[in-house]
């Protein structure tokens, strides 16, 4: 397979980080997954705007615009003949001597696409994923895409030794999203999920299917709800790039509603789904 390095295609085993790169060195930089369905990106704009914006937030200038990037990836998909998986796409703040500050203006950023193949959740959306709860531990800037996932791998470290899909992060007894998804709940046939702001990252998935509750007239609201919301839920589900919109059946072992995929969430999946081309 071929990866680009900096707008350059070349082979994977040829692919080189410098040790100094400030992204391999401290986090310092932001990255997107991007979806692909029948050979072609799924909601591709919003990502690399996110992308755009994730660097704007962290002081970095990526050196791309959309349709650039857009172009690249294109090509990248062609190159490697994907059909269905996923493309990760990272830009740190460049290769420079260790220094806690930033470095000085003429240093570029690094960008790095790979894609790989990945078949679609079936399973877990058809059967619905259990949870475990954990408290927040995050920094105050997660609507910005970092590469410093830290907190969110320990998070999902810790589902993974209760044998569970996720944990589902909380806030001052407020639920705020999963280690790699959002969440939603559904109460008397609303949809809600937490607000976008600084606490949770605004998942493209997320909006897409707030998109769907509009245009679908399924009501809905982006408010706060609390652990014992959570508890009290008809359904709940996560989403997200690569979850899509995947049923949560049981919380720490407590099941939630029937324990069984809900009739809300499966029209949900039935609507994300017709979104694919
Ligand atoms: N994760 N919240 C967090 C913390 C995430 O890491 C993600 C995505 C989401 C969902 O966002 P979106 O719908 O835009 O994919 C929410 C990606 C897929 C990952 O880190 O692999």
């Amino acid at each position: 397979d071929y990866v680009i390095v900096n707008g350059e295609y070349i082979k994977r085993s040829e692919a080189k980080v410098d040790i100094e790169d400030r992204g391999y060195q401290f986090g310092d930089g932001v990255y997107e997954v991007i979806r692909v369905y029948n050979g072609k990106m799924f909601t591709a704009s919003e990502h690399l705007e996110r992308l755009i914006e994730s660097g704007k937030k962290i002081g970095m200038e990526i050196p791309y615009t959309v349709s650039e990037l857009k172009q690249l990836l294109v090509e990248l998909i062609t190159k490697n003949q994907l059909v269905l998986g996923t493309l990760y796409m990272q830009v740190t703040r460049g290769t420079s001597p260790r220094n806690h500050a930033f470095p000085a203006a003429d240093v570029r950023p690094n960008l790095v696409v790979y894609s790989k193949e990945v078949g679609r959740p079936i399973e877990n959306m058809q059967q619905g994923v259990k949870v475990i709860l954990n408290e927040d531990i995050r920094w105050l800037l997660c609507d910005i895409k970092s590469l410093n996932l830290l907190g969110n791998l320990m998070a999902k470290q810790k589902a993974v030794e209760a044998g569970c899909f996720e944990a589902i992060q909380h806030r001052d007894g407020i639920v705020t999203e999963g280690s790699l998804s959002n969440i939603s709940i559904i109460k008397d046939g609303k949809v809600i999920t937490h607000p976008a702001d600084n606490l949770i990252l605004n998942g493209i998935t997320r909006q897409k299917v707030l998109g769907i509750c509009r245009n679908n007239d399924i009501p809905f609201a982006e408010t706060t709800f609390t652990l014992e919301d959570l508890k009290n839920a008809d359904e709940i589900f996560l989403s997200g790039t690569t979850v899509e919109v995947t049923p949560i059946i049981e919380i720490e072992g407590k099941k939630v509603g029937a324990g069984t995929v809900g009739p809300l969430t499966k029209k949900l999946q039935i609507l994300f789904e017709g979104e694919i081309e």
